[in-house]
């Protein structure tokens, strides 16, 4: 599996020679299919690195790990990632996988950090706790000093401490919270969520359930830091966070402003790498949702370019979150988004891009314009392949296209991961990156699950310690960060990939 840097020319000088000798002679020659099947494992994700003795001894192990998963009645990653959670983390490619130092997350979102067991059993459980119900048998909570407002369309608020201390059992109570804040479910996915529109709709109710517990001032540092933990516990190393910087509320209902929330997460985050020296840092990626109207995006895009000037550490730039098929396009916001670039004040974007199936509407076109709008990457890039000439920009331009494959797998724009299109760009060294998206509501955690999905599932056979390797090392490259934090993060990266091989290649 190896492959040699050298491959590729000789490859190149086979396709010349034994192409014409074939010719020649009739039938196939072997040494000119060998050169084509080296011409092609040369061009995947990895496959002209250069591997050391020890990173192929580590490669023929995961080799035999993933026969295993392929030998196995139920293969993963044709199944639905709920079905197939306890089947991969129970795998000992998972636990390997675990161990990878992965580089950064580049795509993930800021309230979707931390486990539902987390929410229910630690925030929930703090005093000063209300909670109602919807229609819907959603729940929203809040916490505050005296008996909030009644919340429309929900039934009165409940205090937490009362309502547990009435009860004999809080087990059920607490799996119906947890429920509540994930879509993870142990239930039949394919069932409960039988469309794009259902899931959708379950993913967004999640939201506003968790909005009143998260935008709590100490739970959000709480939340963030314990987010940063999980990601560290993952052997992730750094972070760029897709984060809607709403504003954040005190007990008494007093709010604070986006600059205070940028200011938190910047100094949370010095407080983390100080204390996680092998940690690099995280940056913020400030998001709209992509349903408001240009007035607020407007004035969001205004307030961006002086966050960015103000917070140059870690403020990495902007992007428009929610459903893409369900909100506006980048094309009718063209004007809002050309105001930086007018002002010749540099806002770097991120967009998410045709994370979409329906082929051909304005929608769609979501991805040539990101790339038009200069985007430094693309957030899933699912219909990248029925573009072929924004394909040709990201690559061209190192426009790195960010990999969710469970993402898109849960939100039924793909159901065996085999076949997500990412195979494809991998197949072929597209720029990419794999990351979670949302990994507490999809019951995933760090980028273990992913990595694991993108390794068995979009890498088949072809997949191998270069292909994982090139993956890290493209989580760096892509990133935000200046090019001197960029070798700076990749030599501390290499220290622990080093370390990582040495320990597991035997
Ligand atoms: C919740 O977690 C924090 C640390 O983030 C800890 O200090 C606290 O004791 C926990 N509270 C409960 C109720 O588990
Ligand atoms: C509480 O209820 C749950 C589920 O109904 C049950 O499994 C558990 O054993 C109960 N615990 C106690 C201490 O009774
Ligand atoms: C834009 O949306 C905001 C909030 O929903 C609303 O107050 C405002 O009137 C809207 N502006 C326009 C021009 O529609
Ligand atoms: C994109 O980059 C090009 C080339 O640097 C520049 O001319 C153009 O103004 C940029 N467009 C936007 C919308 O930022
Ligand atoms: C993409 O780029 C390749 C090589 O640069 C070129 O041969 C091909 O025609 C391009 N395709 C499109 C659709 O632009
Ligand atoms: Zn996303």
């Amino acid at each position: 599996m190896a492959v040699q840097l050298q491959r590729p020319l000789v490859a190149a000088a086979c396709l010349l020679l034994c192409g014409v000798m074939s010719g020649v002679l009739g039938a196939p020659d072997p040494s000119y299919r060998e050169a084509l099947m080296q011409l092609e494992s040369s061009m995947q994700t990895g496959g002209r690195l250069v591997l050391s003795p020890a990173e192929r001894r580590l490669d023929q192990r995961l080799q035999q790990l993933k026969e295993a998963e392929m030998k196995k009645p139920d293969f993963p990653p044709a199944l639905h990632f709920f079905k197939a959670r306890s089947l991969i983390r129970s795998s000992p490619m998972y636990s390997l996988l675990q161990k990878m130092p992965k580089g950064g997350a580049l795509h993930i979102h800021d309230f979707s950090m931390v486990d539902a067991e987390w929410l229910a059993m630690n925030v929930t459980y703090r005093p000063n706790c209300y909670m109602c119900v919807t229609g819907e048998q959603s729940m929203r909570f809040l916490f505050s000093s005296s008996s909030p407002k009644p919340l429309p369309l929900c039934s009165p608020w409940m205090q937490l401490e009362h309502l547990r201390a009435k009860m004999v059992n809080t087990t059920d109570l607490d799996n119906s919270i947890k429920a509540s804040l994930t879509i993870f479910t142990d239930q039949d996915p394919e069932a409960l969520y039988p469309s794009q529109d259902v899931v959708w709709k379950r993913f967004e109710q999640a939201f506003m359930s968790l909005w009143g517990l998260v935008t709590y001032a100490p739970v959000f540092r709480d939340y963030y830091y314990q987010g940063l933990s999980q990601f560290y516990k993952d052997n992730v190393m750094y972070l760029e966070l897709r984060a809607l910087l709403p504003q954040i509320y005190e007990l008494d209902g007093s709010t604070h402003d986006r600059a205070w929330t940028l200011k938190t997460y910047q100094e949370i985050t010095r407080q983390f790498v100080a204390e996680h020296p092998d940690f690099f840092g995280a940056r913020i990626i400030f998001t709209v949702h992509r349903g408001v109207n240009t007035t607020l995006l407007t004035a969001a895009i205004e307030e961006a370019m002086r966050l960015q000037k103000d917070f140059p550490e870690i403020m990495a730039g902007f992007d428009l979150v929610g459903r893409e098929d369900a909100g506006r396009s980048l094309w009718y916001f063209r004007d809002v988004l050309s105001l930086p670039a007018k002002r010749g004040v540099s806002l770097p974007f991120f967009f998410h891009a045709g994370e979409t199936d329906l082929e051909g509407t304005e929608v769609d076109q979501n991805l040539l314009d990101a790339l038009l709008f200069n985007t430094s990457r693309i957030g899933h890039g699912f219909a990248l392949l029925r573009h072929p000439v924004a394909k040709n920009l990201s690559r061209k331009r190192g426009v790195a296209v960010e990999v969710c494959p469970i993402s898109n797998q849960v939100l039924k724009l793909v159901a065996d991961v085999r076949n997500h299109p990412a195979a494809v760009l991998m197949s072929e060294g597209h720029p990419l990156v794999i990351s979670s998206d949302d990994p507490a509501m999809f019951g995933s955690s760090g980028l273990s699950d992913d990595f694991y999905e993108a390794f068995v599932g979009l890498g088949g056979k072809s997949s191998h310690i270069g292909t994982l390797k090139q993956l890290a090392v493209n989580s760096i490259r892509y990133s935000s960060l200046s090019p001197e934090q960029q070798e700076k993060a990749l030599s501390l990266w290499q220290r622990r990939w080093d370390k990582f091989v040495s320990e597991n290649s035997f």
